[in-house]
């Protein structure tokens, strides 16, 4: 459609162009056709106005036929030479002929009644002539003479009284036409001239239009270019997006995938163990009522050996019961099956009979327990009573079981981080080797091969740890091998002591 549009645009413009190049070029011919004119005019008036001119006869200059009846035609002078009249069409006539070269555009007078037969008029001329005797100021036209085109120019000859002088006895007055000046301008020089600019003008337009047409064609290939990129981005980002969705789809049916197994394992896990405590604590429960009837020796006939390997059995078979509950408990803390009831609590009592739980320990051992919160003023705590002593007996009894012989165990108390309470307990001993350090909390972690004579399930500390976290508190260590070690754990304060 745009290349229509410029192609009609610049085929207008030619024409146009071309249609201003044709007038200016009759124009300039029309313009030559005047020039002649007027410059024969002004010649043929000079002549009138001096009623002809007289020249010396000779070759072409002979007295005139037509004007014979004019006074004093011929003239001698003094020393006998011979003048004769010669009238203003003769004159013109003359120069015309003589210097045809350099006139250049020639006119010629004439009339459809002519004193000169070489005058009369041709057929266009006649019909021209007519239409200036009806009072037309010129006729132009562009026509033919033979093959040749010419640009044809007549005006009307009016007679003055000075024609009259040689016209007059033709009948004629003044102010009638006596018959016409015509110019013919041939168009040959003109045409070529147009056709130089025509040719000219179809090669600036043919080439203004090629490359209007390069302009058109490249903004066209890139429009289209632009919309079949902007079409293949679309694509493009469809198609990630469809791929990201189906991605999305993927990972979220394997996390769903996954922690549907963890959930699968976790709820396996705990039904192994409630069974595993049930279907071992039955045995065991015989083994340690039996064995304990059998160390009452109650007929008397059991060797010293033999009590022995009794009493060997009744400690194992006690250990195992108590790991068994152990690992029970852990489970049920990490399946959420354990409920904490939280309510106001004094640590300090809780702490106190926590003490005395562990004194037979303390005392087989010779170990010398400090409690600094004695006499302290210990605020109410948020907390599960029998959880808070469990955490007590477990890191006091832990304190003793790592601890030397005869070695010391500090307990202190302290306000913590805002709202938090906290209790440390240390201990003497060969303490916790650094690079076992971060598996402290973990289940069955037992320390060290020399530890292997030491009682305990090796649960202990990570059933501690839980039981503290479950209760919004905080639990960690600090060990230094060799000297001491000190658990401390931190728990929420009961809201009533906020104010205080
Ligand atoms: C001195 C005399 C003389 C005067 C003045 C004169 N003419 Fe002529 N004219 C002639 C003669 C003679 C011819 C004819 C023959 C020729 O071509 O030699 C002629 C030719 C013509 C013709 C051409 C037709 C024809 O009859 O052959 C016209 C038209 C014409 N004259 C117009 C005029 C006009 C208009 C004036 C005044 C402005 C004028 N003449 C003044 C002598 C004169």
């Amino acid at each position: 459609m745009l290349a229509f549009i410029w192609t009609a645009s610049v085929v207008g413009l030619f024409v146009w162009n071309n249609h201003l190049a044709q007038n200016q070029t009759n124009e300039m011919a029309r313009q030559d056709a005047i020039n002649a004119f007027n410059k024969d005019q002004a010649l043929r008036s000079w002549a009138t106005s001096h009623g002809g001119v007289y020249l010396e006869v000779r070759k072409n200059v002979e007295p005139s036929p037509y004007m014979e009846h004019i006074f004093e035609r011929d003239v001698i002078t003094d020393s006998g030479r011979l003048l004769t009249l010669v009238n203003p069409a003769a004159i013109v006539g003359q120069i015309m002929d003589e210097y045809a070269d350099l006139y250049g555009v020639q006119g010629r007078l004439v009339s459809a009644t002519p004193l000169n037969p070489r005058n009369e008029a041709d057929t266009w001329e006649v019909e021209a002539l007519g239409r200036l005797e009806t009072g037309s100021p010129e006729v132009t036209a562009f026509t033919h003479i033979g093959d040749k085109s010419y640009y044809r120019l007549i005006r009307p000859m009016v007679a003055t009284q000075a024609c009259l002088k040689c016209h007059g006895f033709q009948g004629y007055e003044v102010g009638d036409v006596l018959g016409g000046v015509g110019v013919q301008v041939p168009m040959a020089t003109y045409e070529a001239r147009f056709a130089t600019l025509t040719n000219g003008n179809a090669l600036s337009h043919s080439l203004t239009w090629i490359l209007g047409f390069i302009g058109l064609m490249a903004w066209h290939v890139r429009g289209i270019r632009g919309v079949r990129a902007r079409q293949a981005a679309r694509d493009e980002l469809t198609e990630a997006y469809n791929s990201l969705e189906i991605l999305v789809k993927e990972r979220t049916e394997q996390l769903y995938q996954a922690k549907k197994g963890a959930e699968a394992a976790n709820t396996a896990k705990s039904k192994f163990l409630a069974s595993m405590s049930h279907e071992l604590r039955t045995p065991l429960n015989a083994i340690i009522g039996f064995s304990d009837l059998m160390q009452l020796n109650l007929d008397g006939n059991l060797t010293k050996e033999q009590q022995d390997y009794i009493a060997d059995i009744h400690f194992s078979g006690t250990h195992l019961h108590s790991l068994i509950n152990e690992i029970l408990e852990l489970a049920k803390i990490e399946s959420g099956e354990i409920r904490v009831h939280i309510d106001t609590v004094n640590a300090r009592d809780v702490l106190s009979q926590s003490i005395s739980a562990n004194t037979p320990m303390l005392e087989k051992k010779n170990i010398s327990l400090k409690n600094a919160c004695a006499d302290m003023d210990i605020p109410l705590l948020a907390t599960d009573e029998n959880r808070l002593r469990q955490i007590f007996i477990n890191l006091i009894s832990n304190a003793i079981k790592y601890n030397d012989q005869d070695g010391d165990v500090v307990i202190e108390s302290q306000p913590s981080v805002e709202n938090m309470w906290r209790f440390s307990i240390t201990n003497t001993g060969p303490g916790i080797p650094t690079e076992r350090q971060n598996e402290i909390f973990m289940p069955f972690h037992r320390l060290s091969e020399n530890t292997h004579k030491i009682e305990g399930s090796g649960i202990g500390l990570t059933i501690v740890h839980q039981l503290v976290m479950r209760l919004g508190g905080d639990i960690e260590f600090s060990s230094t091998p060799g000297e001491t070690t000190t658990f401390w754990f931190e728990l929420p304060i009961a809201e009533e002591n906020y104010s205080a």
